[in-house]
């Protein structure tokens, strides 16, 4: 009997492991555990996500919460070396590009336990992204790199990682939005909201580079008033942002059609994004599921680890120049929309691949 642990953290880690999990069931031979660090622990960020996706309450809790990024990474390393020692596992798995997939990969790597990350090989070429850092050094120090998207398995041979650790195998988030796309159909949010099925804008913003400085806000407030003249607006707000904004006093500048939300669980958040006219945000993530799903999604960064979604999906990057934002967002609801098309292998069956990979790799 093999042992494999797979590491979740923070919000978008839960729909990657998700489809992992569900696929270790079938395999008899192999005990899967899963360690939550607690990066994410408020109910809406966390717990929700575990119900919805059917993952079964955490093997391992290791409560560790927000602080420095130091703070964060070094109390993870502290509390799942315990985990480690006493597991033993013959396989850790991380997902993402959070603290804690850094984090946990590190610890295993200093044991001589074999790491797996899923989801390499992505780069933004932005070292003042946490995220590039994270993802950079996992890469470096995995045995096993999982890839979703071509420009991966060119950034990773560009790193001079040996390509017999490479896989491309296409996107675990995706195996997660096809087995539960159908499902979040019974969601009444739209309603619930007063938004009319295709005809909203759903924002999410929550990236320091965004959220945290104060003209950055200034310009993000009159862009969203713009396009709240338009179309109501949906906002599901991340601790980040209501915490800074919060700070900066602009929220009561908003106008009265931006609808702002608590964070929002799965099922919800992709019936918004399945129904939406565009999508404005600078989140990873869904720039994947707006390309997946044919959505328009313009995103508010500079560079985007995930370029595929530009060169194939439907995803525009438009970095900060939010002028050329404004210009580009009420176009696209004047029906100048950009065509799309699903990436390749992103089929739902990512996570098939992967685990038959893995069960190989645990048999030699
Ligand atoms: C983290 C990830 C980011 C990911 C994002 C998704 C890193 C470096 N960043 O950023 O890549 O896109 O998650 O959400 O790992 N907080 C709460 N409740 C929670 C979680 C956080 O109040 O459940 C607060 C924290 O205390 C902190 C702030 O929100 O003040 C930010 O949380 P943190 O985990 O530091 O980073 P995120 O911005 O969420």
């Amino acid at each position: 009997m093999k042992k494999v642990i797979s590491v979740v953290g923070a919000r978008p880690n839960f729909m990657k492991v998700a489809p992992l999990y569900r696929e270790f069931q079938k395999y008899k031979n192999i005990e899967h555990e899963i360690c939550h660090t607690g990066q994410h622990y408020d109910e809406k960020m966390s717990k929700i996500f575990f119900e919805e996706l059917e993952l079964p309450k955490p093997d391992f809790y290791l409560g560790i919460g927000g602080g420095s990024h130091a703070e964060q990474t070094g109390k993870i390393m502290i509390e799942f070396e315990k985990v480690l020692l006493a597991e033993r596992p013959d396989l850790v798995i991380v997902v993402g590009d959070v603290n804690s997939t850094i984090a946990c990969t590190l610890t295993a790597s200093k044991l001589h336990i074999k790491t797996a990350h899923v989801e390499a090989g992505l780069r933004s070429f932005d070292r003042e992204m946490p995220e590039e850092v994270n993802r950079v050094l996992t890469d470096s120090i995995s045995d096993l790199l999982f890839v979703t998207e071509k420009s991966g398995l060119v950034n990773l041979a560009n790193e001079g990682i040996p390509a017999d650790k490479i896989f491309f195998v296409g996107n675990v988030m995706i195996d997660s939005l096809n087995n539960f796309i159908k499902k979040s159909e019974s969601s009444s949010l739209c309603e619930n909201l007063g938004l009319t099925k295709n005809k909203f804008v759903l924002v999410t913003l929550h990236r320091p580079s965004n959220v945290d400085d104060a003209l950055q806000t200034e310009k993000l407030i009159k862009l969203l008033n713009r396009i709240g003249d338009e179309r109501k607006v949906v906002f599901p707000v991340h601790p980040r942002t209501k915490k800074n904004w919060g700070d900066f006093g602009v929220i009561e500048t908003l106008s009265k059609n931006i609808i702002l939300t608590e964070p929002i669980g799965y099922l919800d958040f992709i019936n918004l994004i399945k129904y939406s006219e565009l999508i404005i945000t600078d989140s990873g993530g869904i720039q994947e599921e707006s390309t997946f799903l044919g959505v328009q999604c313009i995103t508010l960064r500079n560079s985007t680890e995930r370029p595929v979604t530009v060169d194939v999906g439907t995803n525009q990057l438009l970095g900060n120049d939010l002028e050329k934002a404004e210009k580009t967002a009420l176009e696209v609801l004047n029906g100048k929309i950009k065509h799309g098309a699903i990436p390749e292998l992103w089929d739902g069956k990512a996570s098939q691949r992967i685990v038959s990979i893995m069960n190989k790799y645990l048999a030699n």
